[in-house]
């Protein structure tokens, strides 16, 4: 196994196997990570141009009934001011993101048992009402399949749930025990199965995190296709049992963004609020690295704060829908260009949408 393979190797879109990632991991330096990305630029550009995707996030409830360990709005911190929209209130966002340009609404929740299922149901028909032309984005945990299939039934488009990683030991040492690995994998799965377009993904540097278990989560990305992928750093939450652990490292995840647009061409990847957190211009470089997607914050402003999910979150700037402008020029600025499409993934686009 040389360099030199590996890379010929990603060049030509052949598939790499667990060491082969590990060998990468292991000898990530500047210069690898020059070369990843400048493939990565390529390839991005080949499939996508200079487009860059936005999705509106509103952030819906910080309820939450789990107590993953790294996580602020776990149901086990006290000191969380918790907050759940109105029907009206997200609707509200959606109207406001729609003038601005939006056309993917990410409702985005703890797993808060106050909506039914034919709560969830019912708002995401109303969106689809108000908005044909948009895509509906969900992001809020793990449920059956059969109620997953009630949602996309509904007209939910795409399902974010990020695996956290692909090793079941890894997982439990991040997960209370009443969670499960292998629930957490069923549940893409099936999202898959019925026919979302779903987004996976991984906190990096996540406690106990090592680079066999990244290779273990790309090996995994690699096989499982997804239509979407969510990466940012691992930050931690002062009222957490990871609160003194450290924060991921920037470069890794760049240099990880790097290598998932290569081996997903056509995959859409956000550069995420987490690394625009950690560092100012995480986004834009999260951007240069290959990723094509942005996600800011349609929330009403009075509960942006309260949805903590690490210490330092980015809610305001250019990380806010209200800033719209200046995320544009920002983007702009580096070359890139902001598109009013629903950006769906290239196995999924309809015509005329
Ligand atoms: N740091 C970074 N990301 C976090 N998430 C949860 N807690 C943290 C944290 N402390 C991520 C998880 C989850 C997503 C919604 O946010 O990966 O899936």
């Amino acid at each position: 196994m040389t360099m030199k393979n590996i890379l010929n190797k990603l060049q030509s879109g052949q598939k790499l196997d667990f060491d082969e990632f590990l060998f990468l991991l292991d000898n990530r330096d500047e210069y690898l990570a020059n070369q990843l990305q400048s493939l990565a630029i390529k390839t991005r550009q080949k499939h996508f141009g200079n487009k860059v995707y936005l999705r509106g996030l509103i952030e819906f409830s910080n309820y939450c009934k789990n107590n993953c360990y790294y996580c602020g709005i776990r149901a086990g911190n006290a000191n969380a001011k918790r907050y759940r929209l109105s029907k009206k209130q997200i609707l509200d966002c959606c109207a406001f993101g729609y003038n601005v340009g939006y056309r993917t609404f990410v409702l985005q929740g703890g797993e808060d048992c106050f909506y039914s299922p034919d709560d969830i149901a019912d708002i995401v028909k109303s969106i689809k009402q108000n908005y044909p032309d948009c895509a509906v984005t969900l992001s809020f945990g793990e449920h059956s399949k059969q109620v997953y299939q009630q949602w996309f039934d509904a007209g939910a488009d795409r399902y974010l749930l990020r695996h956290e990683t692909a090793d079941k030991t890894h997982y439990e040492k991040l997960h209370p025990q009443n969670m499960s690995w292998q629930n957490r994998m069923a549940c893409l799965q099936n999202l898959k199965d019925i026919g979302y377009q779903v987004g996976c993904g991984i906190m990096v540097g996540s406690p106990f995190q090592t680079n066999e278990h990244i290779a273990k989560d790309l090996v995994f990305m690699q096989n499982f296709k997804p239509h979407m992928v969510g990466i940012g750093p691992f930050i931690p939450h002062k009222a957490t049992p990871f609160a003194d652990k450290n924060a991921g490292n920037v470069d890794l995840n760049l240099f990880l963004l790097s290598l998932i647009r290569i081996i997903l061409p056509d995959v859409l990847l956000p550069a995420t609020t987490a690394l625009g957190s950690l560092q100012s211009d995480g986004r834009e470089r999260g951007i240069m690295a290959g990723a094509n997607v942005c996600m800011p914050n349609l929330s009403p402003q009075e509960v942006r704060d309260k949805y903590s999910l690490y210490n330092n979150k980015l809610s305001s700037g250019a990380e806010s829908a209200q800033q719209h402008e200046e995320l544009k020029q920002k983007i702009e600025n580096i070359g890139y260009q902001v598109v009013v499409s629903r950006g769906d993934h290239a196995r999924f686009e309809k015509e005329g949408c």
